[in-house]
C-alpha cells in the first residue's frame, strides 16, 4: 500500500503540552469538585483559583471517574491522549484489535485539510479486518485515507514508519483480542522490543500509553516487563507513571511514558 505524502506541520515542531501551557502547567488551577475557593492559608490566591479555568477538564473527569471506580483505564487513556495529541499529528496504534483505539486516535488527529495520520498494526488479519470495518462505517472516506493498517508485529514498527515522521503517541492495549482467540496474546519479549522502538521514534512531548492486563496467563510477567522498562527510563528525558486499582489486583493497569 502506498503511503500518502507526509508534510511536516508547524504544530509538529512544538510539543502540545508546551503549546497549551506556555509558562507552567496550571493543573491545580481549578479545584476538584467545582469552583470553591481554596481553604485560607493554602498559599493560592482565592481569585486565581476561581477564575482560572482548567484546560484539562476531560482528563480531570476521567481521572476522578477512575478514582471512584466508575471509569475504565482505557477511558482515562483516551482522555490523556486528547491532551497530548493535536489535529495533524501522526500516531501509532500498536495493537489495533477491534479498532476502538484506532478510531479514537483518528478522530483526535484528522483535520479538515487531510492532515493527521494513524499507523495501525496487529499480528492478526482478522483484527485488522474488524478495525477496517469499524473505520469504514464510522468516518468519511477522506478521513479513512488517514489510516494505514499493517499486519505486523509491533516490534517491527520502525520498518513501516517513514523516516522523518514525528510520532506524537504510541498506544498499546495489550493482551488478547476481545471475542477472538485468547491464545494469541501480546508477549513480554516482543512488547519490550516494541516499547524500545516506540521510545526511539517518539517526538519530544509525545506519549507512550500502555494498558496492561494481569489476569490472563503471561499477563503478570508482561506487566512486570513493561514496568521494569518504564522504571528504567532516564528521569531527565522521561516522566513515567501508572494508574492501578489497589483493591482490584486483576484490573487493567494504565502506564504512561511521557517523553520530555
Ligand atoms: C486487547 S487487544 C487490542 C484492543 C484494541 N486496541 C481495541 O481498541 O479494540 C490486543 C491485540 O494485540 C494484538 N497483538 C498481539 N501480539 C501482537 C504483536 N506482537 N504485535 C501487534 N499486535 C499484537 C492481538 O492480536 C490483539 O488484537
Amino acid at each position: 500500500m502506498a503511503l500518502p505524502a507526509l508534510r511536516a506541520s508547524p504544530a509538529a515542531l512544538v510539543p502540545p503540552l508546551l503549546r497549551r501551557y506556555p509558562r507552567r502547567l496550571p493543573l491545580l488551577g481549578k479545584p476538584f469538585g467545582g469552583n470553591r475557593p481554596p481553604p485560607a492559608g493554602c498559599g493560592i490566591p482565592a481569585a486565581s483559583a476561581t477564575t482560572v479555568a482548567s484546560p484539562l477538564t476531560g482528563a480531570e473527569e476521567a481521572l476522578m471517574g477512575f478514582i471512584a471506580g466508575k471509569r475504565k483505564a482505557t477511558e482515562v487513556a483516551h482522555s490523556v491522549w486528547k491532551n497530548v495529541v493535536s489535529k495533524g499529528d501522526s500516531v501509532i496504534d500498536a495493537t489495533c484489535g477491534n479498532g476502538h483505539d484506532t478510531l479514537a486516535l483518528l478522530r483526535m488527529v484528522a483535520d479538515d485539510s487531510g492532515r493527521g495520520f494513524v499507523y495501525g498494526m496487529d499480528i492478526q488479519s482478522s483484527a485488522l479486518e474488524s478495525t477496517s470495518s469499524l473505520l469504514d462505517e464510522s468516518v468519511n472516506p477522506n478521513q479513512r485515507k488517514l489510516v494505514e493498517l499493517f499486519c505486523l508485529c509491533h516490534s517491527k514498527m520502525e520498518d513501516v514508519i517513514p523516516q522523518g515522521v514525528s510520532i506524537r503517541l504510541v498506544a498499546f492495549n495489550l493482551g488478547y483480542l476481545p471475542g477472538g482467540d485468547k491464545g494469541i496474546i501480546t508477549a513480554s519479549n516482543t512488547t519490550l522490543l516494541a516499547l524500545q522502538a516506540a521510545s526511539r521514534i517518539l517526538v519530544s512531548g509525545g506519549l507512550i500509553s500502555i494498558v496492561a492486563y494481569v489476569g490472563h496467563p503471561g499477563g503478570r510477567e508482561e506487566y512486570d516487563t513493561v514496568q521494569a522498562f518504564a522504571s528504567g527510563l532516564p528521569v531527565d528525558l522521561w516522566a513515567t507513571c501508572k494508574l492501578e486499582m489497589l483493591n482490584r489486583p486483576a484490573a487493567p493497569v494504565l502506564i504512561l511514558l511521557f517523553k520530555k
